[in-house]
This record gives structure tokens, C-alpha cells and sequence, in this order.
């Protein structure tokens, strides 16, 4: 089974990474995938450019890594309460190739911020949209104030009540598989 992993975010101290590595470590015989956004890089999403240019190569290698996998796990960061800029253009030159970006796969969906929100504004609309791309969501969970509720050192949720919470919503993952 391999479960692909990324942070929606393009900062190399991603906060989002860190919460989707330790959710990917919680699920046991699998092959992690962990990717990274800057590997998918690409212009500013136009239509323009898109006529003139076609869509780059990078939202087809994306779209080759979601196919190879068994089910995925997203981690948002929240931009002005919604998706990074990062993430979205990504989506935008995906969606131009298959509107259907993330191809029935399963998924568990995630946010963090150092604020007591979490993330949750932009989890939420990740949730509702997700049926629209292919997205099979079986489960999600923000952590709130992930300072206090994170240790970086262990790499690991210190909450134990978040911690269960989080383990839950990943068990749902591999239910039915
Ligand atoms: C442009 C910008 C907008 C932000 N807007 C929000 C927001 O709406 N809600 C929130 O909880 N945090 C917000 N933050 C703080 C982010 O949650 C914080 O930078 C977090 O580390 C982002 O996740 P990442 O580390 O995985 O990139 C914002 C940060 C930036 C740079």
C-alpha cells in the first residue's frame, strides 16, 4: 500500500509537514511518499499562458504520483482563510488536465496553525470541495495551536486527547482497504 503525503504549503519550516509526516508514521506497513511542493513549481496559473504554453510538466508528474497511490493524506495550510497560493496554483494547472485531480482516491485531511483555529476555515472548504476533484474524504482533523500542542523534537502530537483524535481519523483511512 502506499500512501502519498504533502503539506499544502510552500515554506521549508512547513508546520503542515510536520503534522503530515507524524499522521503518515501512525499507519503501519505502508510505503510513505512523502512530496514536497517546491518539486512542483510552476508559473502563475493563466489562461493565457495555458493557450500558449500548455500545462506543465510538473502538474503531470503530480498527477502520476496521485495515481500511483492507494490513498492519500493532505495537510493545509490556512492563507487568509483559505488555501496557500502554492497549493492552489498547483491544483489550478492540475484540474486543467483531469478535473478530477485527485481520482477517487481516499483521503484524510488535515490543518494546522499556531492560532486556536487550526486551520479550520480552510479545512472545511478542502472537505466540501473535495467530492468536486475526486477527493474521497474518510476522515479529517485540525490541530489547534500547534506550539503548544506539537512536540518538534519527538515529532509527534503531545495533546494526548488531539493525539487520539488524530489517530482516529487516520484508522479511517485504512478501514475498508
Ligand atoms: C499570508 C499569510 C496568511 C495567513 N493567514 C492565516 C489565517 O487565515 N489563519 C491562520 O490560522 N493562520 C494564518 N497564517 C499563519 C499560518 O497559519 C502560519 O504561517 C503557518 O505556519 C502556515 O502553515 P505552514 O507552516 O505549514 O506553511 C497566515 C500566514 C501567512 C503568511
Amino acid at each position: 500500500m502506499i500512501i502519498t503525503a504533502f503539506a499544502a504549503s510552500n515554506s521549508s519550516q512547513s508546520i503542515n509537514r510536520k503534522l503530515v509526516s507524524y499522521a503518515a508514521s501512525l499507519i503501519q506497513t505502508t510505503e510513505v511518499n512523502l512530496l514536497d511542493l517546491h518539486d512542483y513549481e510552476m508559473p502563475l496559473y493563466s489562461q493565457d499562458r495555458e493557450q500558449a504554453c500548455g500545462v506543465p510538466d510538473q502538474a503531470h508528474r503530480f498527477l502520476q504520483q496521485i495515481a500511483e497511490s492507494d490513498a492519500l493524506i493532505i495537510s493545509f495550510a490556512e492563507h487568509n482563510g483559505s488555501y496557500s497560493a502554492a497549493y492552489k496554483n498547483l491544483f489550478d494547472w492540475c484540474s486543467r488536465v483531469d478535473q478530477k485531480v485527485y481520482q477517487d482516491k481516499p483521503m484524510v485531511l488535515l490543518s494546522t496553525s499556531p492560532g486556536p483555529r487550526g486551520g479550520t476555515t480552510v479545512l472545511s472548504a478542502a472537505v466540501n470541495a473535495m467530492p468536486y476533484f475526486g477527493g474521497v474524504v474518510k476522515g479529517q482533523f485540525s490541530l489547534p495551536s500547534f506550539h503548544e500542542n506539537f512536540d518538534v523534537e519527538k515529532g509527534r502530537v503531545k495533546n494526548e486527547s488531539l493525539d487520539a483524535q488524530l489517530k482516529g481519523e487516520v484508522a479511517k483511512l485504512t478501514d475498508d482497504m
